[in-house]
């Protein structure tokens, strides 16, 4: 399916195919050098992730593993109380590797904190974050992300991974989602 059909829906294309491209191969060329010399695994955060992990590592022009979380935070899809579980955890032990959490967006902060938290609670021998869009305005706990591809008003944005009731995910570009589709 082309953008082009999901152009009722949408108010405003953020960044386009073209664009999340090149910022990915951007933030690739700059994660392989911080990572020269060292094995490094992505860790990709389930579901929204999917795209960015899928474009990030073929775009890293080296080794890496690739491993996978799914998280929720508890209560009625509020992330209010920054308590998260887990619905799947990694495979792999990351005892002594260095870890890049990858994500597609930082909202509030309180899942990639917790994520953060809990994967550096295993010892690796380093964990960092990379997230392709975070909203600096909905930020509401610290989250210290290496990585960043853009920083975005707090608005609904969907696409590239980010849904709305799961839709909107395999759109190429990232869009503010309209109104009529949420109310
Ligand atoms: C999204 C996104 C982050 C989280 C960010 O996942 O992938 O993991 O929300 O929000 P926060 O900064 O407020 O914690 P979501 O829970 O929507 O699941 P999904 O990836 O399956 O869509």
């Amino acid at each position: 399916m082309r953008d082009a059909d999901f152009s009722d829906d949408l108010v405003k294309i953020l960044f386009t195919e073209e664009q999340i491209s090149q910022r990915v191969d951007e933030l690739a060329a700059e994660i392989a050098r911080d990572y020269e010399g060292k094995d490094l695994l992505l860790v990709g955060v389930l579901k929204g992730a999917v795209m960015v992990m899928a474009d990030l590592s073929r775009a890293l022009d080296r080794h890496v593993t690739m491993d996978w979380m799914a998280v929720s935070s508890y209560g009625s899809g509020t992330k209010s109380s920054g308590v998260v579980r887990i619905l799947k955890d990694l495979d792999t032990d990351i005892h002594d590797k260095h870890v890049l959490i990858v994500d597609e967006i930082i909202d509030t902060g309180l899942t990639l904190s917790w994520l953060a938290s809990n994967l550096s609670s295993r010892h690796p021998a380093s964990v960092e974050v990379a997230t392709l869009l975070r909203k600096p305005e909905a930020l509401s706990m610290p989250v210290n992300v290496k990585y960043v591809g853009w920083d975005i008003p707090n608005e609904f944005v969907v696409g590239y991974g980010l849904d709305y009731n799961e839709r909107y995910r395999n759109m190429r570009s990232v869009a503010t989602l309209a109104p009529h589709v949420y109310s």
